[in-house]
């Protein structure tokens, strides 16, 4: 998985942050979504983003795997400027694993199939090669039992294990969740959250978008509060969970605890 870390000609930079976000700016039409963001994820770190509704933060993932397009500042990724388009834009968003909230694979195909298509399609995986991984990935989330179903069959929580199996068949260097349980029954939420929270001990590297303060505080290195489009305050997931700086950070707080 590792690259050879040849620090001449193009290779990637093994040093310094994953991701940076330098003074990053995004306006829908009149809205400002993304106002001056600054942020940088270390190789390894778990970065949990949480906050309001409408605050930005599927915009900030987006902006990652330039799903969307930033209006002013800059976006690193293992060192390098964004691509703008082509090859490079398509090594991106392999490098890049995303797992949304609604279910992300595709209705038509099994999980197996669902969990082959990128390795074979964009990585030039042989079939055998990438079935034998992808039997792996599913057994490593519980649900190997289920590759010769469709997405239909399965239960929401088995679905989203297989969405993250997906994800990591092509190897990224990260991986992106937004809201990846909040559509998901409640009882199926911690079969989930588990299989996150394993990705981030074997130093995976993660953004997370949740509200699941019990995957912050077991998995994050960090607590990012995002709300009207800013990061307002970022700490430790204990120092942020029991002694929120802001205003705008204890009353969001206070609405979540309270259910
Ligand atoms: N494609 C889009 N076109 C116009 N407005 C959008 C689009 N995507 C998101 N928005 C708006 O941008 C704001 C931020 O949205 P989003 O990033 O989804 O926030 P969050 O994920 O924190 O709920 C919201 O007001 C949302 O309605
Ligand atoms: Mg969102």
């Amino acid at each position: 998985m590792a690259e050879t870390g040849n620090p001449g000609n193009g290779a990637t930079s093994e040093a310094g942050p994953l991701v940076v976000l330098e003074g990053v700016q995004k306006h829908f039409g009149s809205l400002h979504v993304l106002r001056d963001i600054n942020l940088n994820i270390d190789r390894g770190e778990v970065v949990v983003v949480i906050g309001p509704s409408g605050g930005g933060k599927s915009t900030l993932c987006r902006a990652i795997n330039r799903l969307e397009t930033i209006d002013e500042g800059r976006i690193l990724f293992d060192g390098r400027p964004l691509p703008e388009e082509g090859r490079a834009l398509a090594r991106l968003r392999s490098d890049v694993g995303m797992v949304f909230q609604s279910f992300n694979l595709f209705a038509h195909k099994t999980i197996m199939e669902n969990v082959t298509l990128g390795p074979i399609k964009v990585r030039g995986v042989a079939r055998e090669d990438a079935e034998k991984r992808a039997l792996e990935l599913l057994d490593r989330v519980g649900i190997a039992s289920q590759a010769q179903k469709y997405p239909a069959q399965l239960s929401g929580g088995q679905q989203q294990r297989a969405a993250i199996a997906r994800a990591l068949a092509m190897n990224p260097k990260m991986i992106l969740f937004d809201e990846p349980t909040s559509a998901l029954d409640p009882e199926m939420v911690q079969e989930v959250l588990d299989v996150m929270i394993e990705l981030a001990q074997e130093g995976m590297t993660m953004m997370v978008v949740t509200h699941e303060m019990g995957f912050a505080r077991r998995a994050a290195n960090r607590v990012v509060f995002m709300a009207d489009g800013q990061i307002v305050e970022e700490n430790t997931p204990d120092e942020f969970f029991t002694n929120a700086r802001t205003d705008r950070a204890k009353d969001f707080l206070s609405k979540i605890l309270t259910h």
